[in-house]
């Protein structure tokens, strides 16, 4: 649990802020739940104080756990959306509902534990503990009596799915667990409630029939259905699962083809920038996946003039010095970032993803243009040099920014040049990074910045290793 929470606080992120209209309908729906698991102690005839002191009491306890909950989900994940709390609170609440008008003939099994899958999924093993904690300390009605050992198996179960599904980075890995753990649960409510006869009777199981195998069954179908609406989930609720960052990675997505195939200058620079990124991530203790896939998104924006971007020219004729306005090729620099936003909307990319495309460029200045600019006319603004921004605003994607300053230089470097240079180069263009400003927003410290730059000059002796020609035998053949 520790490890977990250490894991998901590293790299500190900035907390997104949520509007009031958000926070008073998620304070009203925690008022909802807290009324629906409460409202029957008032129900008791006569009433008394001491009924109505006691029914103030859940009353607060329940609400008190929701904001313990929500506090917890944004606390594991500082750029939860109120989306996303939203989607924890509700699912809380339909499980009270469901519990309310089904819980004589349904197991609070596959009610809590299909739930815990899809939060701990989307927002992390921790909230997804808290989650169960919170959905099985209400769950207990005074007028149904659940076994203590279906409860304790529910626990466990709950416990598993939420660890082990934050941890899941595939839909197989997901349709495992969804026939294991109905299968766990099958035996050990077969061992610890069903061949205990003495106690045995029809209500010791949330289903009339006490039927433990329909019982499990009905887990695995409930399991699978939500695997089936995952992606749903994911795409209404902006949830970023594993699954879905690993199918984004995938270069056999269009979008992906499509560069390598109009802009293979862009997507070699893609693929080794992938490469940088991900060491420099690993270093700090990032999220290597989320760097991965956006990564390989970063310069989509270029597939709408790829030649007009030196990766991709031939070397023949170059569509700037045609054109010979360096404001206009300025223009056509920045259409690189807001027509990969436009891509990224049209392909419903995740807005985590879709970050990277303008933070990758920041406010930069785009150097060589300002100063043909320069030559022209003195005096012209360096506004219109500047790309738009934002600057980075996550330790990803500044990560990002440093690779892509990185990248053409340490691949114009010469085989022979020793690691002190390599490093020299690479310092040089983070410290222009940092002393214009562009690193500000990104929380990097010192000690990060300086395992980014051991980071990229690992990558880069790996690159001339592997540029090394090894000596081959004369009639080429290997044994
Ligand atoms: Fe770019
Ligand atoms: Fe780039």
């Amino acid at each position: 649990m520790f490890y977990l929470w250490r894991r998901s606080q590293v790299p500190v992120k900035q907390p997104i802020k949520i509007s009031r209209i958000d926070n008073l309908i998620i304070f009203l729906v925690c008022i909802l739940i807290s009324i629906i698991s409460s409202y029957k102690l008032l129900l008791i005839s006569p009433l008394k104080i001491a009924e109505i002191f006691s029914w103030l009491l859940t009353f607060t306890e329940i609400l008190i756990s929701c904001g313990v909950l929500i506090l917890v989900s944004k606390k594991e994940n500082p750029i939860i959306s109120s989306r996303q709390i939203f989607l924890i609170i509700t699912l809380l609440l339909a499980v009270q509902v469901t519990k309310l008008a089904l819980a004589s003939t349904i197991s609070p099994l596959s009610m809590i534990i299909p739930p815990a899958l899809i939060i701990s999924q989307g927002m992390g093993s921790i909230t997804a503990l808290a989650w169960v904690s919170i959905a099985s300390l209400i769950w207990p009605d005074p007028d149904i009596f659940i076994n203590n050992n279906l409860f304790f198996i529910l626990l466990v179960c709950a416990s598993i799915v939420s660890l082990l599904g934050g941890r899941i980075r595939s839909r197989a890995q997901l349709l495992q667990l969804s026939i294991f753990v109905p299968i766990g649960s099958f035996l050990s409510q077969w061992i610890l409630i069903y061949k205990d006869k003495i106690s045995l009777n029809k209500q010791d199981f949330a289903l009339s029939n006490g039927d433990i195998f329909s019982d499990s069954f009905l887990l695995a179908i409930a399991m699978l259905f939500t695997i089936l609406f995952i992606p749903i989930f994911e795409s209404i609720f902006g949830l970023l699962t594993k699954a879905r960052l690993l199918e984004l990675a995938d270069k056999e997505k269009p979008l992906i083809r499509r560069l390598s195939l109009e802009a293979p200058g862009t997507f070699e620079h893609t693929l080794l920038i992938c490469g940088l990124a991900e060491e420099a991530t690993r270093m700090i203790g990032g999220d290597i996946d989320l760097i991965k896939t956006g990564a390989l998104y970063h310069d989509v924006g270029k597939l709408h003039a790829p030649n007009w971007f030196i990766e991709n020219q031939d070397g023949s004729k170059n569509p700037h010095d045609e054109l010979d306005d360096p404001i206009k090729s300025a223009e056509v620099l920045q259409a690189h970032v807001d027509e990969g936003l436009k891509f990224a909307r049209k392909n419903r990319l995740p807005r985590l993803i879709a970050n990277f495309i303008p933070e990758h460029q920041g406010t930069l200045k785009m150097g060589y243009f300002f100063q043909k600019a320069k030559e022209k006319n003195l005096d012209i603004n360096e506004y219109y040099f500047r790309y738009k921004g934002p600057i980075p605003q996550s330790k990803e994607t500044a990560i990002l920014m440093l690779a892509d300053g990185c990248e053409a230089a340490l691949r114009a470097m010469n085989i022979n040049a020793s690691d002190k240079e390599a490093l020299e180069t690479i310092s040089n263009i983070i410290y222009s990074r940092k002393k214009d400003g562009q690193l500000d927003d990104s929380n990097l410290s010192k000690g990060e910045i300086f395992l980014i730059k051991r980071a990229f000059l690992n990558v880069w002796k790996r690159i001339r290793h592997r540029r090394i020609q090894y000596p081959t035998s004369k009639n080429n053949t290997f044994s």
